[in-house]
């Protein structure tokens, strides 16, 4: 036992060194490095999921984006993002599918992976797809495989409905994100992406949602799509950051679809989004400056 305790302790040490200099996703492979990442997340006095915490009470609002593969993840661990998320949005704006109920759970760590290869300095989440946690045993036992692959946490869609994998999830060690309001990977049942608390009893259910939630361990929640007066009243009424999408100016941070914000997937671009750049213009220019380069025998 003492033996396996100081090789866990050696590697513990080497995975904070490799963590500093490297990153996580550089440094030690499968069930050992994860229990090397869980044990630090516990240990290192820069907690950042207290951090968050920290930073609600502070006022701070907190900023998150989407990554998909090794530049995207990189250029914003760069440029300062506090969370980056390998949404499921990746079967829509990376994949080309109409919705996220198609995303598969080799899909995603096939991505986590190369997202987490370009992370050094922000929180990397990953979405555990539809139908890997539909029991508690699943949950925990996508959640680790996430881990295995880089992930710092794990984030999966609903409130009360799903507690049991949360409260599993985060008994397991794994920091856990939620995600209530409009959910994705309902959209079939739910016939669209609608707004949600426009009525009182909606609004009383994602308040419960949000409660339950933090209850069985969340360290943060996004909030998609819910009226902003009802977003601004939930941020008020929990003591976990709401990181809202869609969801008003009210929340204590922002999450949103890289793509959205830099205009790479242009063909659909949520209401809600105001984009900061048009890569897909810039995209098209310098494949046709190239087409007619080449054409023209330079
Ligand atoms: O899949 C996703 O990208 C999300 C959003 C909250 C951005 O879940």
């Amino acid at each position: 036992m003492a033996t396996v305790t100081a090789a866990f302790d050696r590697g513990l040490q080497a995975t904070r060194v490799a963590l500093q200099e490297f990153g996580a996703a550089n440094c030690v492979r499968g069930s050992f490095r994860r229990a090397c990442v869980l044990k630090l997340a516990a240990d290192l006095p820069a907690d950042p999921m207290k951090d968050f915490r920290q930073m609600k009470q502070r006022g701070e609002k907190i900023t998150a984006l989407t990554a998909y593969d090794y530049p995207t993840a990189r250029l914003l661990d760069e440029s300062g993002i506090d969370i980056i998320l390998v949404g499921d949005s990746l079967g829509m704006v990376v994949l080309g599918y109409q919705d996220t109920t198609g995303v598969t759970l080799e899909q995603m760590l096939h991505h986590t992976r190369a997202v987490a290869r370009g992370v050094k300095q922000a929180l990397l989440v990953a979405d555990l797809p539809i139908h890997t946690y539909d029991t508690p045993e699943q949950a925990v036992e996508t959640a680790r495989k996430f881990v295995d692959v880089g992930a710092q946490a794990v984030k999966l869609e609903g409130g009360v409905s799903h507690v049991a994998q949360i409260q599993a999830i985060t008994k397991a060690g794994i920091p856990f994100m939620a995600h209530i309001g409009m959910l994705p990977q309902s959209v079939r049942e739910e016939g669209g992406y609608r707004i949600k608390g426009r009525t009182q009893s909606e609004a009383e259910a994602l308040l419960a949602d949000a409660h339950a939630v933090e209850a069985a361990g969340a360290f943060s929640v996004v909030l998609e799509i819910v009226l902003a007066d009802i977003a601004r009243q939930i941020t008020g009424a929990i003591g976990i950051p709401a990181i809202g999408i869609g969801s008003g100016k009210h929340c204590d941070g922002q999450i949103l679809v890289t793509h959205d914000l830099i205009g790479l997937f242009p063909w659909f671009t949520p209401k809600f989004v105001s984009p900061e750049a048009r890569v897909a213009d810039e995209i098209r220019r310098a494949a046709r400056a190239f087409i007619e380069r080449t054409r023209a025998g330079g």
